[in-house]
């Protein structure tokens, strides 16, 4: 669905799935697997949208897509109205943040970062200013000379994340970027998270696993249905949660139980818990 702007003309999506198709296995004797089938999503540009459903939907076989990982499905995928081909040819950025960190172990936090922009193409001569304004937003600057293994679980993440901003993506994929952490460094880190976001306005696509994580981040939250043939079945609007996002308003916790809600009826299970 196209929404109109506000001067009236047709805005184009940053990403627009639609009627999207995976199949898994079937060659060589594999069992077939549908898993997803007509799914239909459409993301804004400097939206954060999240995608939440039951283990083995779909989401992250839906982010690969997206990333450009995945090219065997059916249905149609367009960034910005062009096929992902043609925009990458044309220096669009996709930016994509795993549940573990993945820093190269044998690169330092600052050669880390570099490392990426070398990749992006950014000229050597403002990689250092770079890496400087990223490092300050994760507040890691004082850490930019370690390796990896020097750091906690929660600071290798804040690095992999600055590590994703310093490309300046157009769009920015998570794949459960915050499960792996204690509640208190998650909450400090989606605070992180937003204050970057608020910097760049990057269109965010995330899955989570976490109802209050979806609402405290997104515009909207999309809500899976279990396989085979996965698809989204709902939708929820984070409208009227205001921005800047605090833990305790009282609107984001009724959203955040509408997630729940909305997961209860389409997992096909009753036991889904307020996280
Ligand atoms: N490379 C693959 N080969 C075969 N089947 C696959 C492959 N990748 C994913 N699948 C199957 O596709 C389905 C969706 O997988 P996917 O990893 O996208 O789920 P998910 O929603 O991200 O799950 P989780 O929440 O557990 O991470 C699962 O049934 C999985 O077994
Ligand atoms: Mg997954």
């Amino acid at each position: 669905m196209r929404r109109p702007s506000h001067d009236g003309k047709q805005r184009v999506p940053q990403i627009d799935l639609k009627r999207i198709r995976k199949e898994f296995g079937g060659k060589r004797g594999t069992r077939r697997w549908t898993a997803i089938n007509g799914v239909d999503l459409s993301v804004e540009v400097g939206e954060i949208v999240g995608i939440l459903g039951p283990s083995g939907c779909g989401k992250s076989t839906l982010l690969n897509i997206v990333a450009g990982l995945e090219s065997d499905y059916d249905g149609e995928f367009t960034i910005q109205g062009k096929a992902f081909g043609q925009q990458i040819a044309s220096g669009f950025r996709v930016a994509y943040v795993f549940q573990e960190a993945r820093l190269l172990p044998w690169k330092t936090v600052r050669g880390n970062i570099e490392f990426a922009l070398k990749a992006a193409q950014f000229p050597a001569n403002e990689w250092r200013d770079r890496v400087d304004r990223v490092l300050e937003l994760v507040e890691l600057t004082r850490f930019a000379g370690f390796y990896p293994q020097q750091l906690s679980g929660g600071m290798q993440q804040r690095a992999s994340i600055a590590r994703a901003f310093a490309i300046e993506p157009d769009i920015l994929l998570m794949d459960e970027p915050f499960s792996a952490l204690d509640e208190m460094t998650a909450q400090h880190l989606r605070q992180s998270l937003l204050k970057i976001w608020s910097a760049f306005r990057t269109t965010i696509l995330f899955v989570s696993h976490n109802a209050m994580e979806a609402s405290f981040l997104a515009d909207r939250v999309m809500v899976m249905s279990q396989g085979p043939g996965a698809t989204i079945r709902e939708e929820v609007s984070m409208a009227g949660v205001t921005r800047p996002r605090s833990y305790d308003d009282n609107s984001l916790i009724e959203k955040s139980k509408a997630v729940v809600n909305a997961l209860r009826r389409h997992s096909g299970r009753s036991e889904v818990a307020l996280v």
